[in-house]
C-alpha cells in the first residue's frame, strides 16, 4: 500500500527527483542502492548538504535527522573534514602500504577508550562485526555465536539471524527465541550456529547461556540497539552476560557502530562492559566509509600477521585508506567532551519535549533513545525489547505515513521513525523537530488510528 501523503506524491511525481528516479531505475534495480530511505513513489535526490541541512534536486531544504544512518556526527560538509579530505586527496588516495593516518586514528581511539589498546580498520560496520566474530572464533576454537533478537549488526549471515522475526515465527514467549533466517537462502547451519537471546528477560537469558555457553565463541551485543527499540540493556541482563562469559569462556563483542557516539569513550564504559572486541564504524570515518575492530592487545593479537600467518587474516583493498582515516581524525577531534555533552543534552531536550507534547495531546505514541539517538513508537505501553517495540500492521502503515509526512514538513528520518542529531543542530532545530513529529503523529492518528 502506498502510504505517502497525497500532497507529497504530487510534489514528488512532478519533480526533478522523479525524473532522476525514472532514469536510474533503467540501470539500477529499484532505482537506488539507498534502499533504507525508500519513499513511495520515489525518494528525493540529494543535490548537496551543508551542516544539518540537505538540499534536494528541486531546491527543497530538509533538516537531516538521519545523517546517513547516523554516520555524520557533524552533519554535511563539515569544514575541518572537507579540508582534511582535500589535503590528503592531493597526496594520493590509496596505497599498498600503510600510512601514518591509520596509526593516528588508532591512537585517537585509544586515547578516548583505554580498553581499545589496538584497532584494525576495514571499510564498513558489517565487515567490523564479521571480523570480530572471526576473531572470537579464532581465539576460542568455537564456531557458534549468540546475539539478541531483533538486533541489527550489518549483513554478515550470522549477525543477521532473527533481525526481522515476527509473531508468526519468533516462538512462544514461554519458549526461547527462535533462530529465524533474514535472507532467503540462509544456510541451515548458520541458524544452528546462531543462538538468539531475549533482551529483557534475564532469567531466560541465564538459562540459555548456561545451556549453550560451552559451545559459544562470542556474545554479540549492542547495548542500545535501535531495531530492538532504542532502549538500554538492563543491568540484570548485563550481570548475566558478565557471569556467563566468565564461567564459560565466551568472548564479548560490543557493537558500537552506532552507540560509540554516546560518550567520549564510547558505549561500553557507560554500560560497565569490558568487551574483548569493540566494533566501530560510522562516526569514526567522518562521513567516509569505515569500520574497525578494537580491543585489548591480548585479543587483538589474533589478527597479528607479523609472526607467520595470523590466526585470523582480515584484509581489504581499501581498508585504512588515508582518506577515511584523515576524515575520521578531523571528525573525532571536533567531537570532544564538550561536543558530546551538548549533543546529548539536545537529545534529552528532544525526547522530553516530544514525549510531553504527545502525552498532552493524548496520542498513544512515545519516544525512546539515549544521548543523541531517538526512536518513535506508536504505543504508550512500555518498550522493553524487540517484541514490545514490534509494530503491528496498522502501526507499520502509520509509521510509513509519518515518515512521508515528516519529509513533506522538511525533516528526514528513517523508515522506523528513528534518527540521530548532529553537532550543527541547535535548540531551535530540536524544538521544531519535536513539534513536527507530534503534528505528524496527530495527523496519522486522525486519518487511521492504530490499536494501542
Ligand atoms: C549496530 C550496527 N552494527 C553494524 C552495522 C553495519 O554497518 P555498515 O552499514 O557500515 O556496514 C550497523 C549499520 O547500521 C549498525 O547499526
Amino acid at each position: 500500500m502506498d502510504t505517502t501523503p497525497a500532497r507529497a506524491q504530487t510534489i514528488l511525481r512532478e519533480s526533478a527527483s522523479a525524473r532522476a528516479f525514472e532514469r536510474a531505475r533503467r540501470v539500477i534495480p529499484g532505482g537506488s542502492m539507498r534502499t533504507s530511505t525508500w519513499f513511495a513513489p520515489h525518494p528525493p535526490y540529494a543535490r548537496r548538504g551543508s551542516g544539518c541541512e540537505i538540499e534536494d534536486l528541486d531546491g527543497n531544504r530538509i533538516l537531516d535527522c538521519a545523517n546517513n544512518f547516523f554516520s555524520l556526527i557533524h552533519g554535511h560538509a563539515f569544514p575541518p573534514v572537507v579540508q582534511a579530505i582535500r589535503e590528503v586527496a592531493g597526496e594520493g588516495t590509496a596505497f599498498g602500504l600503510p600510512t601514518q593516518y591509520e596509526t593516528e586514528l588508532a591512537e585517537a581511539i585509544r586515547r578516548r577508550s583505554p580498553l581499545c589498546e589496538q584497532t584494525r580498520f576495514c571499510n564498513s560496520g558489517t565487515e567490523a562485526v564479521m571480523n570480530a566474530i572471526k576473531g572470537a572464533r579464532g581465539l576460542t576454537g568455537r564456531a557458534r555465536i549468540a546475539k539478541f533478537e531483533g538486533a541489527y549488526h550489518g549483513s554478515y549471515d550470522y549477525a543477521e539471524v532473527s533481525l526481522g522475526s515476527d509473531p508468526t515465527n519468533w516462538n512462544d514467549p514461554k519458549g526461547d527465541p527462535a533462530s529465524v533466517p533474514y535472507a532467503h537462502g540462509t544456510p541451515p547451519s548458520v541458524l544452528r550456529d546462531t543462538v538468539v537471546l531475549p533482551y529483557a528477560d534475564p532469567d531466560r537469558l541465564a538459562q540459555i547461556l548456561q545451556r549453550e555457553g560451552p559451545s559459544l565463541a562470542a556474545i554479540l551485543l549492542d547495548p542500545l540497539a535501535s531495531r530492538i527499540g532504542c532502549v538500554p540493556l538492563g543491568a540484570d541482563s548485563i550481570a548475566v552476560i558478565r557471569d556467563a562469559c566468565q564461567r564459560h569462556g565466551i568472548l564479548l563483542i560490543c557493537d558500537e557502530v552506532i552507540v560509540f557516539r554516546l560518550s567520549w569513550s564510547g558505549a561500553h564504559p557507560l554500560f560497565e562492559l569490558e568487551p574483548d572486541f569493540v566494533t566501530l564504524g560510522k562516526v569514526i570515518g567522518g562521513g567516509l566509509p569505515v569500520g574497525a575492530v578494537a580491543g585489548p592487545a591480548s585479543s587483538m593479537a589474533v589478527f597479528d600477521h607479523t609472526k607467520g600467518k595470523a590466526r585470523v587474516s582480515v584484509g581489504g583493498t581499501f581498508s585504512a585508506n588515508p582518506l577515511s582515516m584523515a576524515s575520521g581524525l578531523a571528525a573525532m577531534a571536533a567531537y570532544d567532551q564538550a561536543a558530546v555533552a551538548r549533543l546529548n543534552q539536545l537529545g534529552d531536550r528532544l525526547r522530553a519535549r516530544a514525549n510531553k507534547a504527545l502525552e498532552d495531546a493524548g496520542r498513544p505514541a512515545r519516544m525512546t533513545g539515549m544521548g543523541s539517538l531517538f526512536r518513535l513508537h506508536l504505543t504508550d505501553k512500555p518498550i522493553r525489547d524487540y517484541r514490545s517495540a514490534h509494530p503491528d500492521e496498522a502501526a507499520r502503515q502509520a509509521l510509513a505515513l509519518i515518515q512521508g509526512d515528516m519529509l513533506e514538513r522538511g525533516f528526514l528520518i528513517t523508515p522506523n521513525c528513528s534518527g540521530a542529531l548532529s553537532t550543527p543542530m541547535s535548540d531551535s532545530h530540536v524544538d521544531s523537530l519535536a513539534a513536527a513529529l507530534v503534528a505528524s503523529v496527530s495527523r496519522a492518528w486522525d486519518s487511521a488510528p492504530w490499536a494501542n
